[in-house]
């Protein structure tokens, strides 16, 4: 699909995004393995959490989708930590990283063999990071090339290890937690860089043993955990593309409700104030032991920065919309220590530069990082999203402050976590 987008005069209005993606894959999991029901509220709409859904009903577990005053609830029907049972064909992960990398560490536990793969984006995501661990607690697993989807996981019992992560990954730390949990003693999982801490949360939100101190986990494993209530926050990795579009018109004034304000994730909103913008948290409130907050954005003169570092980790996901925003900021903005970004659901290092330059903007590359000079203007252009979801919402928002209109190649792949975007940017973008 194609959508064209027009130049906007402004951003304005109150909106919501849908439930973040990482909480969504890992509640779909919990409570898969879970015994009885559990009910999710504001389970993401994106179709990589469709994925693990069809994923866990295909190891037993049953869903539905149910209506409750108005609300899209999610309903999960949990088999018990050992209920799964071996599907019928290979699972299909999709363009989920999350799913196949998470779910793998779950599988590696299990009395029989599965194979997981996705699509053609996720058969050519490194996959050695999961398997080195997984083997290190007893699992059996074949993958192409030694390190590619299709993964074929002899599942066996496990022990539990203590693990130096040597990427800054929440999806690899997932993984080895999920395992944890049905290892034999504990397992022991240290981080170079803080990374998002949503399974960590999960765990003890569902009463597993679990001590959590910064970069340092510790789960007992051999907990059983029981079905419950959950609600997930708005994704504010999806919202990062609105507060970006906000930010590109001076008089912009948008509300977007209910986001997930969560710590481990919040280093987007320090690295636009630090940039200049001016964003307000107008109330706070905890679900699940998630921090849910609504944020107010406003016009601003936008200085630049440079993102480097541990921050590079924190705000991987973000990297696209911010990159959009350094093009026209003052300064310029330069990012450092990304080289994970060439391993997302596309090399985002080579799909940033193509597109900024097809919009007339200037850039420069390194194996592991881009620089992107200030003051520079977005021209009527053909974008390219190359099926990556992030790369079709970055330059949707460039192109509503670009000279004429814009056409988005494959802009469907933003179903991938906001199937609602474009219908949301027609209400904000005027
Ligand atoms: C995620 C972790 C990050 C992020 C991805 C979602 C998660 O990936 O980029 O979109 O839900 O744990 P890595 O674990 O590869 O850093």
């Amino acid at each position: 699909m194609t959508e064209q987008i027009s130049p906007a005069s402004g951003v304005h209005g109150v909106v919501t995004v849908p439930g973040d993606k990482s909480i969504s894959h890992r509640y779909a999991i919990l409570t898969s393995i879970a015994s009885g029901e559990s009910k999710i509220y504001n389970y993401s709409t994106g179709a990589d959490c469709q994925s693990t859904l069809c994923c866990m009903a295909a190891l037993g577990a049953r869903y539905a989708f149910i209506e409750e005053d108005g609300r899209r609830v999610l309903t999960v029907q949990g088999v018990g930590a050992t209920g799964l049972h071996a599907p019928a064909a290979p699972l299909d992960a999709g363009n989920s990283g999350s799913t196949i990398r998470m779910l793998s560490g779950i599988l590696a536990a299990q009395p029989f063999t599965t194979t997981i793969t996705g699509d053609e984006s996720l058969v050519k995501r490194p996959m050695r990071r999961i398997i080195t661990p997984l083997r290190a607690m007893g699992a059996n697993i074949e993958a192409a090339g030694e390190q590619y989807p299709p993964l074929t996981i002899h599942g066996a019992p496990l022990r539990g290890i203590d693990y130096q992560l040597p990427v800054a990954s929440a999806q690899v730390k997932s993984c080895v937690l999920l395992a944890g949990l049905y290892a034999q003693g504990d397992t022991v999982v240290h981080e170079p860089v803080v990374t998002r801490d949503h399974t960590e949360i999960a765990l003890r939100e569902f009463g597993a043993e679990i001590d959590i101190h910064p970069r340092v986990v510790r789960l007992r494993g051999g907990a059983t955990l029981a079905g419950r209530e959950l609600f997930v926050p708005g994704d504010l990795s999806s919202a990062a593309f609105l507060i970006v579009a906000a930010l590109l018109f001076p008089d912009a004034n948008l509300t977007i409700s209910n986001i997930g304000l969560n710590p481990t994730r919040t280093a987007l909103l320090d690295v636009l104030r630090g940039m200049g913008a001016v964003i307000k948290l107008l109330h706070l409130e905890q679900a699940n032991g998630e921090l849910i907050g609504s944020l107010q954005v406003k016009g601003s003169r936008i200085r630049g920065g440079v993102i480097e570092g541990p921050t590079t980790a924190a705000v991987i996901d973000e990297i696209p919309a911010l990159a959009v925003l350094g093009a026209v900021s003052e300064e310029g903005l330069i990012v450092r220590n990304a080289s994970e970004l060439r391993v997302k659901e596309t090399d985002r290092i080579a799909t940033i530069a193509e597109n900024l330059r097809n919009m007339g903007v200037r850039v420069s590359t390194s194996e592991d990082g881009l620089e992107i000079p200030g003051n520079q203007r977005f021209h009527a252009a053909e974008i390219h999203s190359r099926g990556d979801h992030r790369i079709a919402m970055a330059f949707s928002i460039a192109a509503l402050a670009a000279g004429g209109p814009c056409t988005i190649h494959d802009s469907d792949a933003a179903s991938v976590s906001f199937p609602e975007f474009y219908k949301t940017l027609r209400e904000i973008a005027r």
